[in-house]
């Protein structure tokens, strides 16, 4: 049987938490290390299942990787491998971000598909037309996506059809080794391809742009190992600020950037939290039941779609009527059945959720379907009246490190069972 995590709500969490590197900059910044053969060092890396897989994803590549304690050195081969079984693939997305480092170091590459998630369909198009206007030959072929490049890639201008966060970062590794000037225009502007990008500025590619809608990359022959620290997580950041609004609490988050969040921020203090921008943090704290905000997510700087169920769950308990809209994931309403298991009044129509506010919430048995819709569970279980099971706790444990201790050390009644 899996684990699950056990919550007896009505704590208000106080205390202080530190936000690790982001799971979804770290993986990516190690797929990049692929483009550099010898020694790289990605420092300020979180304890998460995540890494692991990636991990041994790198050393079916060819990769020498030694894990030592928030740290990995990952020392890359002159002719790494090129195939991405389906085995480690559907494991985690991320690993589909090895697809252009290999196509352009290797000339080729064969990475299973991902396969579906729960948070809907996750087509790779964008990837594929991005890769292809470079030069790959790029066919689909027994659940495998088959790139070929046996003469290297050449620079071209891709105008990106939505500003997906995985194509604009595999369209960037792949062009910093392209030959001449590759312009990715309505490119993604989430913080971190900036880091993925800063990290391959320190191996020797010529990047500018980044952070804005147009992202340009001059071509270089070869790229030099480097040591980069992961950017910290905005999203476990995010978690926290609502876990104080949603309990009442108290939260001080170091390690923070709050000009990460300034959407998400904002939105709290329009529920009533009182934010302050600490020294390397911030600090939540919420005296009352919090006021119901509408919320629609969108790609950065908008608000982060990995937040759509702490606001959900947040918007259950609070004081009035909100509209969540969803524009990012199409599925990222399914945890809502879930929520509604715990007593909250909420209606989907398509991509909106009408919620409707109620005092307290009641403790039931439910299910994490994806990370953040288990997180947004369990913080709902905090302010539930009674015993609230959340079942598949591992999908917690992909994205965020001894979630039940630290809530435990802010005062909460969670156990791991
Ligand atoms: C990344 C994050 C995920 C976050 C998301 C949006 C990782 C490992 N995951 O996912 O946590 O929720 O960004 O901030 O970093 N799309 C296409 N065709 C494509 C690519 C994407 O239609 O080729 C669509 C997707 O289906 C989705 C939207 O574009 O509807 C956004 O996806 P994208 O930004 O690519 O998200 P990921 O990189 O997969």
């Amino acid at each position: 049987m899996s684990e699950r995590f056990r919550i007896v709500g009505g704590a208000h969490l106080k205390g202080e938490v530190h936000v690790p590197g982001a799971k979804n900059s770290v993986l990516k910044l190690m797929a990049a290390t692929l483009l550099a053969p010898g020694k790289n060092t990605i420092t300020n890396v979180p304890d998460i299942l995540d890494v692991e897989i990636m991990i041994e994803l790198l050393e079916r590549l060819g990769c020498t990787v030694n894990r030592l304690q928030g740290k990995v050195e990952i020392t890359v081969p002159e002719n790494p491998e090129h195939r991405a079984d389906y085995e480690l693939v559907r494991k985690i997305r991320a690993s589909i971000n090895v697809l252009g480092p290999l196509t352009v170091r290797v000339g080729a590459a064969d990475v299973a598909l991902p396969g579906g998630d729960a948070i809907g369909p996750r087509p790779l198009d964008i990837h594929i037309k991005g890769l292809e206007a470079l030069g790959a030959k790029v066919h689909i072929e027994h659940g495998y996506i088959v790139t070929e490049a046996p003469n290297g890639l050449d620079g071209a201008t891709i105008e990106l059809d939505f500003p997906s966060v995985g194509a604009t970062e595999n369209i960037m590794m792949a062009a910093v080794l392209a030959r001449g000037t590759t312009v990715i225009d309505n490119a993604a502007r989430e913080p971190d391809i900036v880091d993925i990008g800063n990290f391959l500025i320190e191996m020797g590619a010529k990047i500018s742009g980044l952070g804005s809608t147009t992202i340009t990359i001059e071509g270089v022959k070869k790229l030099n190992p480097a040591t980069h620290a992961t950017l910290p997580d905005r999203i476990i950041t995010g978690t926290w600020a609502f876990a104080a609004a949603i309990t009442q609490g108290d939260i001080t988050i170091k390690g923070a950037r709050a000009d990460h969040l300034e959407i998400p921020l904002e939105k709290l203090t329009n529920a009533g939290a009182v934010v302050t921008t600490i020294e390397d943090g911030i600090r939540v704290h919420m005296e009352h039941r919090p006021k119901a905000i509408d919320v629609a997510t969108l790609p950065y700087p908008g608000f982060p779609t990995d937040l759509q169920p702490m606001v959900v769950a947040m918007n259950a308990i609070a004081e009035g009527d909100a509209i969540v809209t969803e524009n990012v994931f199409q599925g990222r309403f399914m945890f809502v059945n879930e929520l509604s298991r715990l007593g909250a009044k909420i209606t989907v129509d398509g991509h909106h959720a009408a919620i409707c506010g109620i005092p307290q919430l009641s403790g039931a048995p439910v299910v994490a379907t994806d990370i953040r819709a288990g997180v947004g569970l369990v913080l709902a279980g905090l302010v539930a009246d009674g015993e609230t099971i959340v079942e598949d706790a591992f999908h917690i444990d992909r994205g965020f490190p001894n979630f039940a201790e630290q809530l435990q050390a802010l005062g909460a009644d969670v156990k791991r069972i």
